[in-house]
């Protein structure tokens, strides 16, 4: 073989390695904390790696989370909460102290490196129910975390973005083409832009045809799930197939209202819930997640950016969080694709095709009890007590539509107690419920509703460490004294 051929071999292999590697690297996954019983960092970490996910946002910074991370070749968005951006507005040293605790500690670490790619400046702070609690301060905080970032040296690796909710945009119209920022943050939306265009960064957008959808927005469940059969809309001259599309180009020209008509956009969350609501189960969610991956991949983009698809698009999310606010739906608590305690709910092409998902190993529960209600005492208070339980635990599958709904009445109760119990680490005391609680080692689940067992975080298990080492101290002693 002449090597000039051997040349052009060599590079459409490595052109056809780096097509195939980008369509995978352009897809990554929601990380968030908001659990009782959090998976522990390294097992999400194998999660991520034997089901090839090769990025991932953060909504915090949790050392543990990102030395888990290290040296694990994920892309990682770490997250800057809300109350921390009056502060890091103010003060330009309180931002330099940011990245330097936050961002410079682990990335300089010489073994495991952490890839840190962006810096999430707030978590969807333009959200209109925050009113004007947060935006005022998004685009000095985003400033001086860039300038810090100078400082650090770390400017051509790490880029500063600010996720925007979807509820940022309005349309008169109603159609695409009509897209505008909401008037109360539309001055601050053009310093953001002009801030991101300036340093080169990506426009963060979450976008939800699943919320269309639960609004009743004129969303079809066919339109949503991205469904051949779906009744097309029509924006003049331009025909829309699914709710993606039409809700991307509501964003572009929003962008190009601005005057920021060519801005690259990420998708910053987007998903489908599978439970606390009637079309939120497994199966649909599995078709939405099919319909939305194989859009990316074809990169054919939308009627306003042809073959311009968003340059990477997170999954909202690995995990179900069981402390999530549920303001806005029951749903809030089942976005992941796995469940709580790392096992795969549908199928997800996240780069390995039809390969089956890889679930979590050697996760360590709580014991395997649960709390009922006992049944022979007088259940009069029980559907108060177990009221005041769910206020504080996880009750989302008991609502209508959602996959407890069905067990009657005093198996909710039970669910309830359960949930509480669980959640507080199967503490004696947090199965009393003024005398109706029962601890038993029965499990009460049903086919479609799972009563938990919670995992042993890492508080628990050093929490029984500590008594163990209780135990053992006055053993040794003794054994010495011998
Ligand atoms: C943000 O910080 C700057 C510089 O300290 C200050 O002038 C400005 O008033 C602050 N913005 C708000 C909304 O407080
Ligand atoms: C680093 O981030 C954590 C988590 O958000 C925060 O509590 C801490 O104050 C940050 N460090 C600094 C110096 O701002
Ligand atoms: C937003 O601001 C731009 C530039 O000042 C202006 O042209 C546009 O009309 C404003 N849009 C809204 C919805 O307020
Ligand atoms: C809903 O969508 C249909 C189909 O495109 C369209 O004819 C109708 O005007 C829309 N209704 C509203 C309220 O937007
Ligand atoms: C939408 O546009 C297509 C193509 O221009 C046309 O065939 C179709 O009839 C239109 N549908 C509606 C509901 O206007
Ligand atoms: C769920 O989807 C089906 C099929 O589209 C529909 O008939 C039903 O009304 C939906 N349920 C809710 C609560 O949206
Ligand atoms: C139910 O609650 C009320 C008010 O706390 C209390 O007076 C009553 O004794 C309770 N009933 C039973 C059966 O526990
Ligand atoms: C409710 O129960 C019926 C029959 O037992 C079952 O077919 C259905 O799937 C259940 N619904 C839910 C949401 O679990
Ligand atoms: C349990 O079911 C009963 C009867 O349907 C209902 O009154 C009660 O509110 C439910 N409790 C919970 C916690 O779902």
């Amino acid at each position: 073989m002449s090597s000039k051929l051997h040349f052009k071999l060599s590079l459409l292999l490595i052109l056809i390695l780096g097509l195939s590697l980008f369509k995978v690297k352009a897809i990554g996954v929601n990380w968030g904390t908001s659990s009782s019983n959090p998976l522990p960092p390294d097992k999400v970490v194998e999660l991520l790696k034997s089901n090839g996910i090769t990025k991932v946002k953060l909504f915090d910074v949790e050392a543990s989370v990102l030395e888990a991370l290290s040296g694990s070749n994920v892309d990682v968005t770490v997250g800057i909460p809300n109350s921390m951006l009056h502060g890091l507005n103010s003060s330009f040293k309180a931002a330099k102290n940011w990245v330097h605790d936050n961002v410079t500690r682990f990335v300089s670490q010489g073994s495991g490196k952490l890839r840190i790619r962006y810096i999430a400046v707030g978590d969807e702070p333009f959200l209109q129910s925050y009113g004007n609690q947060f935006h005022p301060f998004v685009v000095g905080a985003a400033t001086n975390i860039q300038a810090a970032l100078y400082r650090a040296k770390l400017a051509n690796e790490v880029q500063v973005v600010v996720p925007c909710s979807f509820d940022a945009f309005q349309s008169k119209s109603s159609l695409p083409s009509g897209g505008h920022f909401r008037s109360d943050i539309n001055k601050t939306m053009i310093q953001l832009l002009g801030f991101l265009d300036k340093h080169h960064s990506p426009f963060f957008v979450t976008i939800s045809p699943f919320l269309k959808y639960y609004q009743k927005e004129n969303t079809s469940l066919g339109f949503a799930l991205f469904r051949e059969t779906a009744h097309p809309h029509n924006d003049s001259h331009k025909t829309y197939k699914n709710a993606f599309d039409w809700s991307y180009d509501t964003v572009v020209s929003a962008l190009s209202a601005a005057r920021f008509p060519q801005i690259d956009i990420v998708i910053s969350q987007i998903g489908w819930p599978t439970d606390g609501f009637a079309n939120a189960t497994s199966s649909i969610a599995e078709e939405f997640m099919k319909g939305l991956i194989d859009h990316l991949n074809s990169k054919l983009g939308t009627p306003l950016r042809p073959h311009n698809p968003p340059i990477e698009t997170y999954i909202l999310s690995l995990l179900d969080e069981n402390q999530r606010s549920i303001a806005t739906g029951n749903f809030e608590r089942h976005w992941g694709v796995f469940t709580f305690d790392g096992q795969a709910k549908y199928h997800v092409d996240f780069g390995r095709g039809s390969r089956k998902m890889v679930n979590a190993e050697n996760v360590e529960y709580l014991t395997t009890r649960w709390c009922v209600v006992n049944n022979n005492k007088d259940l009069s208070n029980a559907t108060a007590r177990a009221s005041e339980a769910c206020s504080l635990a996880d009750c989302t599958a008991l609502s209508p539509g959602g996959s407890c709904f069905n067990i009657s009445w005093p198996g909710n109760i039970s669910y309830a107690f359960n949930s509480y119990y669980e959640q507080h680490d199967q503490r004696p005391d947090s199965c009393d419920f003024g005398g109706l609680g029962l601890i038993t080692t029965v499990n009460p689940s049903t086919e479609n509703c799972r009563f938990s067992v919670e995992i042993a975080t890492s508080i628990s298990v050093s929490l029984r460490a500590l008594y163990l080492l209780q135990w053992m101290i006055p053993l040794v002693t003794t054994m010495f004294c011998l």
